[in-house]
């Protein structure tokens, strides 16, 4: 697949790289003043987390820490199961530390609301979240994000470290796909 068949695989641009840009430094400002002065652990959870994990890393002024968990409730497809999965636990013992999850995305809600209680059972000091995106009208568990990009329509996107079949997570923009892409056309 060359640039111009992932051009074509998009239907549209929903995001464009400097906006994302633009949010996760004004994000990122917020997260150094709220954790002036304090011990900050980010988790990054694999694999859609890496885009939003490394510019926000980047644009943060405080000497944060940096851990990974991966955890599956997908599959290969494109609806949650509810069930997760830990394919990778944290290499950190986050007991009696301020810990900040990152995520690309908030669709249903179960991954993460399922992922700050096994966090919060470690006896941190705090877990607060931040996710670049979220899709209001999919939720299914309420849950508490401190720091939240975009809230974005009901569609499956792709990019910034979201894919479709493990594709198109090096597009520096968030969009969605063309139907012809999943069989509708
Ligand atoms: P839930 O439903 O548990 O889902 O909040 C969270 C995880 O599901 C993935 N996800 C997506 N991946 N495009 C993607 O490429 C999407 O539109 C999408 N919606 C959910 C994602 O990995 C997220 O962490
Ligand atoms: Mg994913």
């Amino acid at each position: 697949m060359d640039a111009a068949d992932m051009g074509r695989d998009l239907s549209k641009v929903l995001i464009p790289e400097e906006e994302l840009q633009a949010k996760i430094k004004e994000l990122a400002s917020r997260i150094d003043e709220d954790y002036a002065g304090e011990d900050l652990l980010i988790v990054g959870v694999l694999k859609g987390a890496v885009m939003v994990m490394a510019d926000l890393a980047r644009a943060l002024r405080l000497p944060v820490q940096m851990d990974w968990m991966a955890v599956s409730s997908y599959g290969a497809g494109t609806r949650s199961s509810g069930v997760v999965r830990v394919l990778k636990d944290l290499d950190t013992d986050i007991a009696g530390r301020h810990v900040l999850v990152v995520e690309d995305i908030i669709d249903s809600g179960l991954t993460l609301s399922w992922l700050v209680h096994n966090l919060k059972s470690r006896n941190p000091a705090s877990v607060e979240i931040c996710a670049a995106l979220r899709k209001p009208d999919a939720i299914k568990v309420p849950i508490d994000v401190k720091y939240i990009g975009f809230d974005i329509p009901n569609e499956f996107v792709i990019g910034y470290g979201l894919d479709y079949a493990e594709r198109y997570r090096n597009l520096p923009f968030i969009g969605t796909l063309a139907p012809h892409v999943y069989g509708a056309g």
